[in-house]
């Protein structure tokens, strides 16, 4: 009788421990609008992760750059301050991370087809890898989709680009991208661009039209062209500590919870961009331009040239497996 009242005490002690009863949080920050392909793909991730780990883990997500901005996010990763972020593809340089910046070529993906060959191969995989002498782990890629210009005068043929200040990301491929065409790249944080393009601190932009939307970039310009000439996606990634100590049960329903949430991603990053594209036409803020067959060709020659530049960053050789992958061949425009 000692024995069992002296069990059933010792259970409630442990029962009321708070690290038994505590879930494990998950912060997943990042710095697009929730009505977005990433913002609705880490609302999906933070449901099934829920229910998979059956509240064992929470994750609290925090979107539109709440918690931090771009450059801030990427360090709080890696102390620990946050758990999880999936940045573009484009912000892994100033991270030493450069070969990320072979998805920043122009025109080096036709289609999200083409993309999925590398981001869902063997090749996206290695990419991801790099990132571990960094304390980081690379989960996933989410689709976003493809990119198009935009400012206050048309931008129809390469010479349009002459001496605008551009906003980019942090990618190096992206600053020579605005320099082959005669414009003037400034990098700036997201969280900054509306109010940039707003005030003529820069005079255009480039994004898919899901952000550009969302972040009402379209009020503050006047003309959208729909050049298509660049990809914009991202990576899934954690804190490696923080994953590597997961318990491997948890470990492995998260990575079913992400598997999924990449599925979703993946199904409605075209779905929301096209939408996103017509409340941009409907809005009536801006003027929308298709490019022509002659004129998309010559964007595309003149930007292709960044390829040739960009090689001694991103390594010729990494170039030449996405080429092979999505049979790319830039002698053959
Ligand atoms: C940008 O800075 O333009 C994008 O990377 C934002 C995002 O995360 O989609």
């Amino acid at each position: 009788m000692k024995k069992l009242s002296l069990l059933a005490g010792l259970l409630t002690a442990l029962l009321s421990l708070p690290s038994l009863a505590e879930p494990i949080v998950i912060k997943f920050s990042h710095v697009v609008a929730v009505d977005t392909p990433k913002g609705h793909a880490a609302e999906f991730f933070k449901k099934r992760a829920e229910e998979l780990t059956q509240g064992r883990v929470k994750v609290e997500v925090y979107p539109n750059s709440t918690l931090y901005k771009d450059k801030e996010e990427m360090e709080a990763l890696q102390i620990g301050a946050v758990q999880m972020l999936a940045p573009s593809l484009a912000k892994f340089g100033p991270l030493g991370v450069k070969e990320f910046e072979v998805f920043d070529l122009p025109y080096i993906f036709d289609n999200y087809e083409e993309l999925h060959k590398v981001t869902q191969g063997a090749l996206g995989r290695s990419l991801l890898d790099k990132l571990e002498p960094k304390g980081i782990r690379g989960l996933t890629y989410w689709d976003n989709g493809f990119k198009s210009f935009s400012a206050n005068k048309p931008l129809h043929n390469p010479e349009d680009f002459k001496g605008l200040k551009m906003r980019i990301q942090s990618s190096k491929v992206l600053d020579a991208q605005m320099r082959t065409v005669g414009a003037l790249p400034q990098v700036m944080a997201f969280s900054e661009v509306y109010q940039a393009l707003q005030t003529g601190v820069v005079d255009g932009t480039e994004n898919p039209i899901s952000n550009l939307y969302t972040q009402k970039m379209h009020e503050v310009q006047k003309h959208l062209s729909l050049t298509q000439h660049g990809y914009l996606g991202y990576a899934v990634i954690t804190n490696k500590k923080f994953w590597d100590g997961l318990p491997a049960d948890i470990r492995s329903q998260l990575d079913q919870a992400m598997k999924e949430a990449t599925v979703y991603a993946n199904k409605i990053a075209l779905e929301d961009n096209n939408a996103a594209l017509e409340s941009v036409k409907k809005s009536g803020k801006t003027q929308v331009y298709q490019p022509t067959a002659p004129e998309r060709l010559a964007l595309k020659k003149a930007l292709v040239k960044t390829h040739g530049e960009m090689e001694s960053r991103i390594g010729k050789e990494l170039i030449q497996s996405v080429y092979k992958e999505t049979d790319f061949d830039p002698a053959k425009l």
